[in-house]
């Protein structure tokens, strides 16, 4: 490999025209990462700008260092390479943290990684790649960056220079001003309107998108203090619920008459063969429903828009446990994606109002951060947290049961041999 920058030996301004070049090809490949594994376009990096100051100071220890051991064999010359991009790469993800409080990157879920910052798997592909830029790309954008006249050199250099500053004194304050928020957020919480909380999360919709692990941070909080909320409201009405629902009867003529259209549908049918908790969505949505009912008229609520909501809640028409779905890459996403496909499907068969709409589309709330409008969403939301629950606990016994059954039964066919 032969080393040109220091057989050349340009100007100082000519070095950071590099620098610059280098973080905008930084930007470039994070970019495409990033939007292709996000599925749209995300502005990646931490400033505002397309520069990426890591890809920059990564490309300049890799020149130095391959200059400075040129005459190794390229097995050794690969690992101090590898070691050296490696530390670069735990110094910046550490210090940003500290210094920030910002997760860059997190490899903690890879394998072989260390505190999430670095891991083997893509300290190999950093290090191919940086051997690739040494020996391909560096020299020969090197070779066009000195052509340049020293006069634009100087000139670009000053100015990017003076750019680079500023924007990295904003993309801070910005950082400042998201914390604010988070933390306006968090306090305001139960005092603002779903449009000002939308607004807000709305304000540094950049910064989320480029450090998913935000998002995390964000939901983990507000989820935790809606919880702690949520418990002390619910154990008040509670009781008053239990009592209203010991005399349930299934098929009430009001409340058949509201919802006869749905559960007679074609399409709703299908539901009938999807396994949900311990019987199908069918069952599930119908109990959720009837129960709804039963509260809203309680509390002199909609009840009808409550029980056609909520019986159209769980309108998805896929397993999500093998998740057959090709538009739901991951299993996780199904907790938050399918209240949209619910909507979706709703409106394709069945004309729904704003309430019914709102109770589809939040049910999955607190998980979901944006609350309800309505009343009659709140209690829908909680009818089926607390008849899923109910659900899993007699699924999960009924296992139990069956499992020792089965150990019983084995261990009477044992005495019988
Ligand atoms: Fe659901
Ligand atoms: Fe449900």
């Amino acid at each position: 490999m032969q080393n040109i920058m220091l057989n050349d030996t340009p100007s100082f301004f000519y070095y950071i025209v590099l620098f610059a070049i280098y973080c905008f090809m930084g930007w470039v490949i994070e970019v495409i990462y990033r939007s292709i594994t996000q599925r749209k376009f995300v502005n990646a990096g931490f400033l505002f700008g397309p520069f990426i100051p890591i890809y920059g100071l990564g490309a300049f220890v890799i020149i130095v260092m391959q200059h400075v051991f040129q005459s190794w064999h390229i097995v050794p010359l690969f690992i101090i390479l590898g070691l050296a991009i490696t530390c670069l790469e735990y110094m910046i993800g550490f210090l940003s943290e500290k210094i920030f409080k910002l997760t860059l990157w997190d490899y903690s879920e890879n394998r072989f990684n260390l505190h999430g910052h670095v891991c083997l798997h893509f300290s190999i592909i950093w290090t191919l790649l940086a051997l690739i830029f040494v020996t391909f790309v560096h020299p020969e954008v090197f070779r066009r960056v000195v052509l340049l006249n020293e006069g634009f050199a100087k000139t670009a250099a000053i100015a990017f220079m003076i750019y680079f500053w500023i924007d990295y004194a904003f993309s801070v304050m910005s950082l400042a001003a998201f914390r604010r928020g988070v933390a306006y957020l968090y306090e305001e919480y139960f005092n603002l309107s779903s449009t000002e909380i939308e607004n807000n999360l709305k304000s540094f919709q950049r910064l989320r998108e480029a450090f998913p692990d935000l998002n995390k941070y964000i939901y983990q909080n507000i989820n935790k203090k809606i919880r702690t909320r949520l418990n002390s409201f619910l154990k008040s009405i509670q009781d008053k619920i239990i009592l209203e629902m010991a005399g349930r009867t299934p098929f009430e003529k009001e409340y058949y008459e509201t919802v006869q259209d749905i559960l007679q549908h074609e399409e709703f049918l299908k539901l009938k063969d999807y396994f949900h908790h311990n019987s199908s969505i069918y069952a599930h949505v119908h109990d959720v429903a009837y129960f709804s009912y039963r509260i809203c008229k309680y509390f002199k609520m909609d009840y009808r828009s409550a029980a056609r909501g909520a019986l159209l809640h769980d309108f998805f028409l896929y397993d999500w446990r093998n998740h057959d779905v090709p538009d739901l890459p991951r299993k996780k996403f199904h907790g938050l994606a399918h209240p949209t496909i619910a909507v979706a499907n709703a409106k394709k068969h069945f004309s729904i109002n704003d309430i019914e709409e709102d109770v589809i589309k939040k049910h999955m709330w607190p998980l979901t951060i944006v609350p309800p409008k309505y009343k009659e969403s709140y209690i829908v939301s909680f009818a089926d947290k607390y008849l899923s629950s109910k659900e899993f606990i007699n699924e999960y016994k009924k296992r139990i049961n069956q499992r020792q059954e089965k150990r019983a039964h084995k261990r009477k066919e044992k005495k019988h041999d």
